[in-house]
């Protein structure tokens, strides 16, 4: 169980997409999830640490959505060691490219049915790559709601039992409304989002209701996208 979810191991596509392969080839996932007609349930991981309790406890999520239906495609995009940048007024240089142009594609995607959202908890918010990821959806906003009625979902970990996870969670969905998507929780127990603990050295795995928390999150998003 451990060793599944070592972020190492990520699926081919992720592999792919990590390798740089796929932009070889001159196809995003997104597109290739588009050509096989499934619906796609993309997640960001905000934490700065890559591949650690928040990229791991999203990964749960999406694999949880794609158990549910076949017909469903997961992406799990790793904001850590990306550089995001939060907006900048165009004078200021906001055209300058930055790793936010990597996650575009996938973002506009067709066949993109929902989103994960998943913060590491700090000072009881979201961390500022999460912040910065935030500000930058304005282009899918702005001039058109490009992300109406999508479903969102929202998962946070803290090293404290009650360390603000709940916090982080409703500041992401209130950003997130104002693209007028569809805020989805998990089932009872993790009605507002999945919550963990990162009590046991970064091993998520061992925190066993936070884990729970995760796969009703995916459930649920499954559940509204298909
Ligand atoms: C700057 C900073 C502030 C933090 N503030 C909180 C906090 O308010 N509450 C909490 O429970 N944990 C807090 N933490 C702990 C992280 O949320 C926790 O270690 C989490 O697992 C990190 O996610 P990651 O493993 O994906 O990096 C903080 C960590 C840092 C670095």
């Amino acid at each position: 169980m451990k060793e599944k979810y070592n972020v190492k191991n990520l699926n081919r596509r992720n592999f792919l997409y990590t390798a740089g392969t796929v932009a070889v080839a001159g196809l995003t996932p997104a597109a290739i999830s588009a050509t096989e007609g499934k619906t796609l349930i993309l997640s960001i991981s905000c934490s700065p640490r890559k591949g650690k309790t928040t990229a791991t406890a999203v990964q749960v999520a999406l694999d949880a959505a794609k158990s549910v239906n076949p017909q469903i495609e997961v992406e799990l995009i790793d904001l850590g060691g990306r550089h995001i940048a939060g907006y900048l007024p165009p004078e200021q240089g906001s055209q300058t490219p930055d790793d936010f142009e990597l996650i575009l594609p996938s973002l506009k995607a067709p066949n993109l049915g929902g989103i994960i959202i998943g913060t590491p908890v700090y000072f009881q918010n979201m961390s500022s790559l999460c912040a910065a990821f935030l500000e930058r959806l304005a282009v899918l906003c702005q001039p058109q709601l490009l992300l109406v009625n999508k479903a969102v979902g929202v998962l946070s970990v803290g090293a404290y039992r009650n360390g603000g996870q709940e916090l982080a969670i409703a500041q992401i969905q209130a950003a997130m409304l104002c693209h007028e998507v569809r805020i989805v929780g998990g089932k009872p127990g993790a009605h507002q989002g999945a919550t963990l603990w990162n009590a046991f050295k970064d091993d998520i795995m061992q925190d066993e209701f936070g884990i729970d928390t995760a796969k009703k999150l995916g459930v649920r998003m499954a559940e509204a996208v298909i």
